[in-house]
């Protein structure tokens, strides 16, 4: 079977499409024929630099991709054989950018219903951006100063924001002032460089990375702490913290009734064929954040 693998650190372009042997059915598992898989920057920057997130991931050779959704064409005899046929989302650290994937965790396989397409589920990231919320429930700032907020995970954070009652402020690039408006209408975007002087406590939670960017905000703030979800160590902001998201199954069940529901809208940019994962990559890395870039079988 196909299956795009990491081999080196040599970046995007070091990639290889290889044949590799289908995973063969076990008592304990389900095989999914994969459909649809979403391009991240933890994908790139898994490529070029072992230590990029703090999992460990990057064991080579390895199959790249974390998520994806596809059909479940066999079923182990310990699993439950309605599973057969069924449409799913599934997590597999062990990669998903092949075209058969072997599942052993049950907590790591979620039904989609018929509202839900293999594009949403493969795009949902909402695991961070509910990290972050949580983050900001329990913050006594009275200002929160969200920079990337056009991201994927900027959007999904704001859309699980809705009922927030402090005043936010999405900080984004020019470029992506007017897509921000389509997604966002109710809220205004702001550059860095346009962001007001802020009085009061404020928490600036970060989803870009550039220290810079991070210190003109801390600038306009009287007290600020920051938060990032990409800088693990602390650079010298103020009351720095780095967070990331702990996989939990019943998040990702709530999640996709939000996405069925329609309470979740998913961010979708476009696809490629698995046969163009290093121009689907490029593509997400060289463009502007609009929606999550997927690559499809
Ligand atoms: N800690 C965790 O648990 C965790 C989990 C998943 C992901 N992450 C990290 O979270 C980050 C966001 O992920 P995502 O999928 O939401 O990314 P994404 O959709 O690709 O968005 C990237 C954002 O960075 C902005 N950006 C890039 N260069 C910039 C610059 N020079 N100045 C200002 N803004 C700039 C982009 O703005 P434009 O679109 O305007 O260019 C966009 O808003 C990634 O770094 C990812 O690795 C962390």
């Amino acid at each position: 079977m196909l299956a795009i693998t990491q081999i080196n650190f040599n970046g995007i372009d070091g990639l290889t499409a290889r044949f590799v042997a289908k995973p063969k059915l076990t008592a304990d598992s389900v095989i999914v024929k994969m459909s649809t898989m979403p391009v991240s920057p933890t994908d790139w920057k898994l490529e070029s630099d072992q230590h990029a997130t703090n999992e460990n991931l990057a064991q080579l050779p390895r199959i790249i991709g974390i998520q994806g959704a596809g059909q479940v064409v066999e079923v182990g005899e310990n699993r439950n054989q309605s599973l057969l046929n069924q449409r799913v989302l599934v997590i597999n650290p062990a990669g998903t950018y092949s075209e058969y994937v072997r599942s052993t965790n049950p907590d790591w396989l979620f039904l989609l219903p018929d509202a839900v397409s293999n594009e949403a589920a493969a795009a949902l990231s909402a695991s961070t951006a509910l990290t972050l919320k949580k983050f900001i429930d329990v913050s006594d700032a009275d200002n929160i100063v969200l920079t990337g907020a056009n991201s994927v995970i900027g959007l999904t954070l704001l859309q699980l924001l809705h009922n927030e009652s402090r005043r936010i402020y999405p900080v984004v690039t020019s470029e992506s002032l007017t897509y921000f408006k389509e997604q966002m209408p109710s809220l205004t975007a702001y550059t860095s460089n346009q962001l007001p002087q802020l009085t009061g406590k404020t928490l600036i939670l970060d989803t870009v990375g550039i220290v810079s960017l991070l210190e003109t905000l801390v600038a306009r703030t009287t007290e600020a702490s920051v938060t990032s979800i990409v800088i693990m160590k602390d650079p010298g902001l103020p009351n720095f913290t780095f967070i990331h998201d702990d996989f939990n199954a019943d998040d990702y069940r709530m999640f996709i009734h939000q996405l069925a529901t329609g309470e979740l809208k998913p961010l979708i940019n476009r696809a490629f064929p698995i046969t163009e994962t290093k121009k689907a990559q490029h593509f997400a890395k060289e463009t502007h954040s609009r929606g999550r870039v997927l690559v499809a079988f």
